[in-house]
Order: structure tokens, then sequence, then C-alpha cells
């Protein structure tokens, strides 16, 4: 049904379509940059563009008639294989501009589900595109088998209806099968995501800091410099689909980890999101989130919101963020850096890669720490060992020293230990 993404050097030749509305039509350039490189990641080369201002798609097409006709004249003229929408296309639209244009046409969704399909490298990783996959095709089925069953009957001997019906029964087994293989997936990602629950869970002890950042920001280039995790950097969107972990050595504190995480875009697939729900927990259970910004990027601000709308999709508007402008050796404009900073109490400039900054950056996520951390001294009945195994699962323990039946022990808490060890009827605590 569809191609594997080919290799760099046998790169499908494709023809874009941008759709913006009239009034974000000074986005369009953009959009066409972005599309280009997200082609260009999975494999695709731009040989031609169609521009419409859609202020409101057709329900039949998506863009008018005479566009689609100008679409069909254009792929021949140009040699292209396939065209790409740059918004999300229903069934029946895909499907009315394909026997048009007589190309395999394709919308934005599946682009970035295509992408995500060549990146996943980890088991967790397969499994979520291809279930978000999986859901994208079962409602794409009938459209995919009534196009067969024309082109058989138009094309085939006897004329037309000829084999007509066949597609109804073959509809209705590959919804069982599809609904079969959604079941498969999801189970078997249910079972990663409790291992995983697991191990987030044991690291409660430890400060926990996530990257998070559009893609293509330097995540994993300030992952490398930050702790010596040797983390995939490229020059590719979305290099990094699965979530890696390591020790943040900082000076005054001794028990943080960074994780780095997926890259996000603009209009992340709903489904996506969904299957990447188990991945992005190390988002939501994050103390401290690093948004990293591409300051070389003229697009920065509708990047930065655009991480902040999946960051609320996924439920982690809630968790304290730091705002790192990297990229700071080649900003695109410092006037706008300087103004963007403004917005953010805590926003700090580096260079991933050159690593100017990046003591800046360390202090600030200590400061953070430091305000969430205190130290405290706990005493209470050494006979009690529940409460003794408690408190030294939860917090750090710094010096443990018994008085007659009373285990004193001085601590390092966070917050929310804090007030629960203030409230407890078997402890005195002092600061
Ligand atoms: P995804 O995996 O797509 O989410 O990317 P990412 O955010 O992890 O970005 P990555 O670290 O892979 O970096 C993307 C590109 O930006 C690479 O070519 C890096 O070398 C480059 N880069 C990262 N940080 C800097 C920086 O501070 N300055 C410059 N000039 N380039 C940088």
């Amino acid at each position: 049904m569809k191609q594997p993404i080919p290799t760099s050097r046998e790169s499908v030749p494709a023809v874009l379509v941008i759709t913006t509305p009239t009034e974000r039509k000074a986005e369009e350039d953009d959009r066409t940059a972005e599309m280009t490189s997200l082609l260009d990641t999975a494999g695709r080369s731009v040989v031609g563009r169609i521009l419409q201002h859609c202020d409101k798609p057709v329900p039949a097409t998506y863009i008018g008639t005479g566009k689609v006709e100008e679409l069909a004249r254009l792929v021949i003229e140009r040699g292209a294989d396939e065209i790409y929408f740059d918004c999300s296309l229903s069934p029946r639209q895909q499907g009315n501009v394909q026997d048009v244009a007589k190309r395999a046409v394709y919308d934005y969704e599946w682009l970035i589900l295509e992408i995500f399909a060549g990146n996943a490298r980890t088991e967790e990783a397969k499994l979520a595109v291809e279930l978000a996959r999986a859901e994208y095709l079962k409602g794409r089925l009938r459209r995919m088998w009534t196009h067969l069953d024309r082109q058989r009957a138009g094309g085939g001997p006897g004329g037309s209806g000829f084999l007509t019906g066949t597609g109804e029964k073959q509809i209705e087994m590959d919804r069982r099968l599809v609904r079969n293989r959604i079941q498969g997936l999801r189970d078997k990602l249910e079972g990663i995501a409790g291992r995983r629950e697991r191990v987030v869970a044991g690291r409660n002890e430890c400060f926990k800091v996530a990257l998070v950042g559009y893609t293509n920001a330097g995540k994993s280039t300030l992952m490398n410099a930050l702790t010596a995790a040797g983390v995939l950097a490229e020059d590719r969107l979305f290099a990094t689909l699965d979530t890696r972990t390591s020790r943040l050595p900082l000076e005054r504190h001794h028990n943080v980890v960074l994780s780095d995480t997926v890259g996000f875009i603009r209009d992340l697939p709903h489904g996506l999101i969904a299957s990447f729900h188990a991945t992005l927990s190390e988002v939501r259970e994050a103390d401290l989130l690093l948004h990293v910004v591409d300051s070389s990027s003229h697009a920065m601000e509708q990047q930065i919101a655009a991480v902040e709308g999946v960051l609320s999709q996924i439920g982690a508007d809630h968790v304290p963020a730091i705002v790192v402008f990297n990229k700071s050796d080649r900003a695109y404009s410092r006037t706008l850096v300087g103004s963007c900073k403004k917005r953010y109490r805590n926003a700090v400039s580096v260079s991933a890669l050159a690593g100017n900054g990046l003591p800046e950056l360390r202090e600030a996520i200590s400061q953070v720490i430091d305000r969430r951390l205190a130290r405290l001294t706990v005493r209470f009945s050494a006979a009690d060992g529940a409460l003794g195994a408690f408190i030294r699962r939860r917090a750090r323990i710094e010096d443990e020293q018994y008085e007659g039946e009373d285990a004193v022990l001085t601590i390092i808490a966070d917050e929310a230990l804090q007030a629960e060890l203030r409230e407890h009827p078997k402890l005195v605590v002092s600061a």
C-alpha cells in the first residue's frame, strides 16, 4: 500500500499543496519551508508547489475544483509521483483529489506518521507509531477499497461493474483485522507503560528534569552538553523518538536526572499524541521542564506556542519550566530573543553546541531545586520500622544518629514530603 521511506539517494518527486487562510497569507513561505524540510526527512523532494487561500475548505476536495485541475497539470509537468497537503484531509477529499490528479495524495498527518515510523528505534516507539498509523488507516479502508474497485471495474475485461462488491466483504475483513491489530498493539503498549511507570516511580527520590521543545531545537545536543549521555543529535527533524535518561551533574545537587524526549511540532496528530502517552509520562511527571527554543529560527515564537499547545494537550502545562533559548551563536534576532525572554520568569540563553551559557543554565536549574528542597531534622521512635522505611524511601539521608530510643535523621526533603512530615503525629520536625 505505502512504500517505506526511501533512502536519501532515491528521493521521490512530490508536489506540495499549501493551504493557508487569507489572514495568515504571510505564513505561506514558512509553511513551505517547514513542509519541504519534513518531506526531505521523509525522502521526498519538492518539485512544485500550489498555493491556495483556504478560508473555507471545499468538502469534496478541500481546495477548489480549478486548483485540483491546476494540480493535475503540475504533477504531469514536473514529473511528480506524489502530492502532499500541509493540512489534514478527510478520506473523501484525499480520494477525490487522487482520482483527478492520478497520483497518490497524502496529508500532513500521514507525513508526520511516516517520519515517526522511519525514526522509531525502541520497541515502545515502534508500537506507538504503528498504533497511530493503524488508527489513521482504519478510517480510510472504505475509501481505499472503493478506489481499487473502481479501478478494477473500469480497467478490467467486461467493462463497468466487474468485480464490484468484492470490496464490501474485503472492507469488513480488513476492518476486523485492523481492529484486532489495534487491540493487540494497545495491550502491548499498556504492558510497557506499566513497566515504565514502575521505573519512573523508582526515580522518586531524584529530582526529574525533562527536555521538551520543537523538533530540531537542539534538545539532544543540550542533553549531551549537560550530561555525558552520548544521545543521537542530528540535523534531521525528529531524530529522537525515544526517551533517554541520564544523571545530570550539578555542583550543589547530586540526585538529578535529565530525560530527552520526542520533538514536538505544530498540529502533532492526535493519534500520535495518544500513542506516545506513556513515553510522554516523563514530561508529565517531571519536576522541571527545560523548554528548548531554537533562537536561530525566525518562526521561534510560533514554535514556542506550538510546544506550549502540545504540553497542555498532554496534561503537562502545570510543570514548572525554564525556557532555554538555544543556538545563541546564531540567533535570528537578538532583539526578538530579548523581548521573548522578558515574557518568561525563568529564561536563559545558551549555545549547546559552543557551550555558551551552560553554567548559567545549571545555576538556574539548581535554584529551582534549592527552592523545592529543604534540610530538616526528624526525630521518631527507632522501633517504628515502617516510619523509618517511609522516610528513607522518600528523602535523601544526610546523617543518622540514635539518641536513647529515638532515631534522629538529618534529611533533604522536597516540598510535598516536608508538608507530610510536619503533619505526622509520630514525628518531631525541626529545621
Ligand atoms: P529532534 O530529535 O528532532 O527533536 O531534535 P533535537 O531537538 O534533539 O535537536 P538536535 O540536538 O538533534 O539538534 C538539531 C541540529 O541543531 C543539529 O544539527 C545540532 O548540531 C544543531 N544545534 C544544536 N544546538 C546548537 C547550537 O547551540 N548552535 C548551533 N549553531 N547549532 C545547534
